[in-house]
């Protein structure tokens, strides 16, 4: 893959937060794409700000049908997918103790199941290609236990960072074309936090949120230059390095930054 000119992107969760600020800097770059969400009018104005290499498909990810036919509406309109950004997601603000099934399956619903199905919606098109990138935007709380409050949305991204890695595997010797790249950022100000199941806390408020164009920009940068895994901050890195080389987790956990907020 050489230039953006060149590339057609696929982004879902491109109606607000990190995937409408990705979708602008794709655009200003010239690349082409496909846009996902489910609210028809901030998706189609997020679009007409990217111009007319801009397709917005109003879709559910949480449906398989509705991924399909997003893959068909970029390759009837661009003829091909390069790149597909699993970047659509939903938080939860309530912990392990009172968690319903209704709850944890919501999360591993639109967290992983959705992500799953997007790879392999799309796998078939970038066999026949011998190319193609998945970029799936997890959470340092795909790694980490920094935010008890998240639970069910922390264990699924650790299950959409095990899927990612095991597609990666089983593709390695047959489809070395084929990229999947993860991308984990910590706290960004976006809706995400007042849009969780059950509300929440403003993410825009909390002390050392990252913006969303600086997570963005991380994301361009993959794109670029594909790799397994990224963190959107370096710290982030030595923080779960340091995390699972200590012999007492539970010792670790006492130290900051784990354990329950504090006040
Ligand atoms: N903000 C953070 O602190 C943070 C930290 C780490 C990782 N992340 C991850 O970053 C990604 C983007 O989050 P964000 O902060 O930009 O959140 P956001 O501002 O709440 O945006 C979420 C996006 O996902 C879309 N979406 C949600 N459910 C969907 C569904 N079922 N089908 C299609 N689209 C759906 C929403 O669009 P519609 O409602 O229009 O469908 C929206 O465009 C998520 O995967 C999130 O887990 C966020």
């Amino acid at each position: 893959m050489s230039t953006w000119q060149d590339r057609v992107v696929v982004v879902t969760g491109a109606s607000a937060g990190i995937g409408a600020c990705l979708a602008e800097q794709i655009a200003a770059k010239g690349g082409k794409q496909v846009l996902l969400a489910r609210r028809d009018k901030e998706l189609s104005e997020v679009a007409g700000r990217c111009g007319e290499d801009a397709l917005a498909v109003v879709a559910d990810v949480t449906r398989r049908e509705d991924l399909s036919r997003a893959l068909e509406a970029a390759i009837e309109r661009f003829g091909h997918v390069d790149v597909w950004v699993n970047n659509a997601g939903r938080g939860i603000s309530r912990p392990v103790s009172e968690l319903t099934d209704e709850d944890f399956d919501e999360m591993m619903l639109v967290n992983t199941k959705s992500v799953l199905w997007a790879m392999q919606t799309v796998l078939p098109h970038y066999r026949e290609r011998g190319a193609g990138h998945i970029v799936n935007v997890s959470s340092l709380l795909g790694r980490l236990p920094l935010a008890p409050i998240r639970s069910a949305y922390s264990a699924a991204k650790h299950a959409l960072n095990a899927l990612s890695s095991s597609l990666r595997l089983e593709l390695r010797d047959t489809d070395p074309g084929i990229h999947v790249s993860v991308v984990s950022p910590g706290v960004v100000a976006t809706e995400f936090g007042l849009r969780a199941r059950h509300g929440g806390y403003d993410s825009r408020g909390m002390p050392g949120a990252q913006s969303p164009e600086e997570v963005a920009e991380v994301i361009v940068d993959v794109i670029e230059h594909p790799r397994a895994d990224a963190y959107t901050r370096p710290i982030y890195r030595d923080l779960v390095a340091s995390y699972y080389a200590a012999e007492d987790l539970g010792a670790r956990e006492s130290l900051p930054p784990f354990g329950p907020p504090k006040g």
